[in-house]
């Protein structure tokens, strides 16, 4: 594809991650506003690059990204405690400018690799060329913690040696077991604290 014919067909994913990045800070906002905490910490988002969704779609013969590709708008929304990624979750159910289309929940299903995070595939409508398309956003739910790991364990997945990467990642996976401890203490902890 040209590259005119690549900024078509990722204006409204950009537009998508632009809005939703606003919608989720927005949410922050209005609970610090109240004098709450907040369940949202920090939100991040990104288009895939081009390379990446090109290379994606050779690797699983995907013909039509727009829809078969689910992860070209990504939203990620960081908290501090585990609980807070449910809360989350049941706030945007209760939305109507989003719909959830799937839920995968590897927090409760924890993958191989030791990966923690909740993803859902959401729809949003957006408003492009004068019409209102349907645009899929992959959005990731972790705790600060679980971020932290998965940075890390990103970064090791780009090395190429394998037998060096083999003994990192059966290290790191312990870490990722640590750390769900930890979250599950500091969650804890903040019962005790709430309750005194
Ligand atoms: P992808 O082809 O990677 O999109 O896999 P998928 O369609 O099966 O979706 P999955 O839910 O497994 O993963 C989607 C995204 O979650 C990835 O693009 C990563 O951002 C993140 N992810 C999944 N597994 C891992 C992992 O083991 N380590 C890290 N660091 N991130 C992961
Ligand atoms: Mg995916």
């Amino acid at each position: 594809m040209e590259y005119e014919k690549w900024d078509e067909v990722l204006a409204p994913y950009n537009n998508a991650v632009e809005e939703l990045k606003v919608k989720f800070k927005n949410i922050r906002k209005e609970f610090l506003t109240k004098g709450e905490y907040s369940p949202i910490e920090f939100v991040t988002g990104r288009t895939k690059k081009i390379a990446s969704i090109v290379s994606k779609a050779k690797r699983l013969n995907i013909q039509d990204i727009e829809a078969e590709m689910e992860d070209i708008a990504g939203i990620r929304i960081m908290c501090q405690f585990v609980e807070d990624i449910y809360n989350i979750v049941n706030l945007i159910k209760l939305r109507s400018d989003m719909t959830i289309v799937y839920e995968k929940d590897y927090i409760k299903n924890t993958k191989v690799s030791g990966y923690r995070s909740l993803h859902l595939i959401v729809q949003v409508p957006i408003y492009f060329h004068d019409a209102n398309q349907n645009i899929r956003v992959e959005v990731q739910l972790r705790t600060v913690a679980m971020d932290f790991w998965a940075g890390l364990d990103h970064q090791l997945r780009y090395k190429k040696s394998k037998k060096e990467t083999a003994l990192i990642g059966s290290e790191l996976k312990k870490y990722a077991e640590i750390i769900k401890e930890v979250d599950e203490k500091m969650l804890k902890l903040r019962h005790e604290i709430e309750a005194i």
